[in-house]
């Protein structure tokens, strides 16, 4: 089956899982399979933004990943400073890729945050993909930190809680002004979200697959999309 052009979704989300396993196989160290994985992710990022994909939103570490071993952490921070740095051509300047970072950022290490507030400030007028990375991303601190100010704002004065509307709470979200989302994808196997845009999957279509993350290449997203093309969405109504 071949990819329908005329709909290929506009936001797709991945939980890039399984880089661990993958180098478990091989018999390499945990961190060899993360280093594949970044490789593939700027892989099949470049393959979304050459099919017309407008948003590609992925979970690269949790709030939840803190508790891995401190040498596979140090890595996860460190790793993207130098890879970002590398290929800094390849990733930002010679393509129309619009790099976002989603996720709290009060707790990576400085040397990661400069270097992705410099990739989202030197991207930030490119018109193809958005590529959004959630790094210490979790749901339940994002709908948190939502309430809260919210209901600050309640408190204030500003407005009555009669007046709150979804709306208003996805405003409060990482991805204010994002279209819906329509695919989410996991890879690995596992069919779990693990706390990952529990609000912006209301709708979406779920897509798991057991192939490891840094095997999860253009055929194997093409798959997913064509996977995709032949659900049958009714947002709660009937058919046409
Ligand atoms: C996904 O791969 C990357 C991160 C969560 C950082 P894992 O590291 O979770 O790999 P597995 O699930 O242990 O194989
Ligand atoms: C989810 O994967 C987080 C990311 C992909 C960044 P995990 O591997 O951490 O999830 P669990 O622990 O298996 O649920
Ligand atoms: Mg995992």
């Amino acid at each position: 089956m071949e990819l329908d052009m005329t709909r290929i979704p506009e936001h797709i989300a991945i939980i890039l899982d399984g880089n661990g396993r993958w180098a478990k196989e091989r018999h390499r160290p945990r961190v060899y399979g993360h280093r594949h994985g970044a490789f593939n992710l700027r892989d099949i990022a470049k393959y979304a933004n050459s099919i017309g994909v407008k948003y590609m939103t992925v979970y690269c570490f949790s709030t939840e990943n803190w508790k891995r071993p401190d040498d596979e952490v140090n890595y996860l921070m460190n790793m993207p400073v130098r890879y970002f740095k590398k290929f800094f051509d390849t990733l930002v300047t010679k393509t129309n890729i619009r790099y976002k970072v989603l996720g709290r950022r009060d707790r990576i290490p400085a040397a990661l945050l400069k270097t992705l507030e410099d990739m989202e400030e030197a991207s930030k007028d490119k018109t193809g993909l958005t590529l959004s990375l959630c790094i210490d991303y979790g749901s339940y601190d994002e709908i948190t930190t939502a309430v809260k100010k919210i209901a600050t704002d309640v408190k204030n004065g500003k407005i009555e809680p009669e007046d709150i509307t979804p709306a208003m709470i996805e405003d409060n979200l990482f991805t204010k002004g994002y279209p819906k989302l329509d695919l989410l994808i996991r890879t690995s196997g596992e069919c779990r979200i693990s706390n990952f845009l529990l609000w912006q999957l209301g709708y979406s279509e779920l897509y798991f697959t057991d192939t490891y993350f840094p095997d999860f290449n253009e055929e194997k997203l093409k798959e997913a999309i064509i996977d995709f093309q032949n659900r049958n969405r009714r947002f709660g109504g009937l058919n046409k």
